[in-house]
């Protein structure tokens, strides 16, 4: 993706901050945009020597099992306000999605306070996170754990880590999970055995992630430990409200866990997408179905109109849908899995692999 000069850089940045952050520094909670020394880009539209519109663009390696896709997050959205309605952040949107395309992204994710802006320029929900909520007097429904403590520069390397023994994440480097880590209003606890960092957990972050807890690794009781101590400092610090714990779909154990202590949990979306490229898409689709497929992108003509859709031919047939519904049978919205079991039930596929179980921890959102 093609690097703005650093003045112009520095003033899209600064719009940024005017419209986002009512002024107040954003380069911190964004270290991988924002920062020279990591791979995020800022794209910026100009006129006359000034930023009339800028975003923020990170092409990303998503580990799902045993897969690695790519996908390009956009973030930071923003138009000055004395030009907002000429088109200026549509333009810069697919100008965006133009750049992640050609590093490799099949898919564009964002997450956005408003969706429907995205919604009308082809965005939808996609993919799937369980939310749980925590009310304050459920906290003893947690059993605690000892050797609990925040988390100090020296532990991050074990943080790190433990990231990378999740199942689903995004391939980061130790670099960027430092950078990460010291960010804003981020409180990090970890457990400690012996000499060992054996589990941690993030809580905040800048202005997202208010009482959220969005990242953590480790065994499912010392995760849960880590959650009762967040909510006892919230608590120390006089906050009201619930605690919220964001986990991925395949958490299964946990989720049980929590469930067995009687809280409950909402299926959430887990960002907003874009199809980018559809070959791509087709080609991951492929793996994911299995050897017995066959997937082709084929032009049909419907009502004089033709348009590109995808055909995955399996043992009992085929089956046909257009290319903007792909991501409905990679990546659904709250992981449904309906479109997946048409295809499956029309092909004769077992399609186990699908949906995609991509997953993006709250340090890993631009
Ligand atoms: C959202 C924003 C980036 C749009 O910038 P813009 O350059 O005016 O956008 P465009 O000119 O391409 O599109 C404007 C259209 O989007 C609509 N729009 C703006 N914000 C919207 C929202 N939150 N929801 C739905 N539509 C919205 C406008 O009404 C306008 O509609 P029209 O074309 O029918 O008149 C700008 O309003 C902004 O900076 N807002 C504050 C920051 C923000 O919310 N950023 C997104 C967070 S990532």
């Amino acid at each position: 993706m093609e690097q703005l000069a650093a003045s112009v850089r520095a003033r899209a940045v600064a719009l940024m901050e005017q419209v986002l952050r009512g002024g107040a520094p954003l380069a911190a909670e964004y270290p991988l945009v924002l920062d020279p020394r990591f791979p995020g880009r800022v794209l910026a539209i100009e006129e006359r020597g000034v930023v009339v519109s800028a975003c923020a663009a990170l092409v990303r390696d998503f580990v799902v099992g045993q897969h690695t896709v790519r996908a390009g997050l956009i973030g930071s959205v923003v138009t000055h306000p004395e030009h907002r309605g000429r088109g200026l952040a549509t333009e810069l949107l697919l100008r965006a999605e133009r750049a992640l395309a050609q590093d490799g992204a099949w898919l564009a994710l964002l997450w956005a306070d408003d969706p429907l802006f995205y919604d009308e320029r082809g965005w939808r929900p996609v993919g799937c996170e369980l939310d749980f909520v925590l009310e304050s007097w459920q906290e003893g429904r947690l059993a605690g754990a000892s050797g609990i403590r925040a988390a100090a520069p020296d532990d991050w390397g074990a943080i790190h880590r433990l990231y990378t023994r999740q199942r689903e994440r995004v391939d980061r480097s130790i670099d960027e999970t430092r950078a990460l880590l010291a960010g804003p209003g981020i409180e990090t606890l970890v457990i400690q055995r012996e000499r060992d960092v054996v589990a941690y957990s993030c809580l905040g972050r800048g202005g997202d992630f208010a009482r959220t807890i969005h990242e953590w690794s480790g065994a499912d009781q010392d995760v849960l430990a880590l959650v009762r101590a967040h909510m006892q400092r919230a608590k120390a610090r006089g906050a009201s409200g619930p605690t919220y714990l964001l986990t991925p779909p395949t958490a299964r154990t946990l989720h049980e866990r929590l469930r067995g202590c009687g809280l409950t949990c909402a299926d959430g979306v887990l960002a907003q997408g874009k199809l980018l490229d559809p070959q791509a898409a087709c080609a991951l689709l492929a793996a994911l179905a299995g050897p017995q497929a066959v997937v082709s992108i084929e032009t049909l003509v419907e009502s004089a109109e033709s348009r590109p859709h995808i055909v995955l031919r399996g043992p009992a047939g085929e089956s046909i849908l257009p290319e903007n519904d792909l991501l409905d049978v990679l990546l659904p919205a709250r992981g449904r899995r309906t479109r997946v079991e048409a295809l499956a039930r029309e092909t004769g596929l077992a399609l186990d692999a699908l949906p995609l179980p991509l997953f993006a921890w709250g340090l890993d959102s631009i």
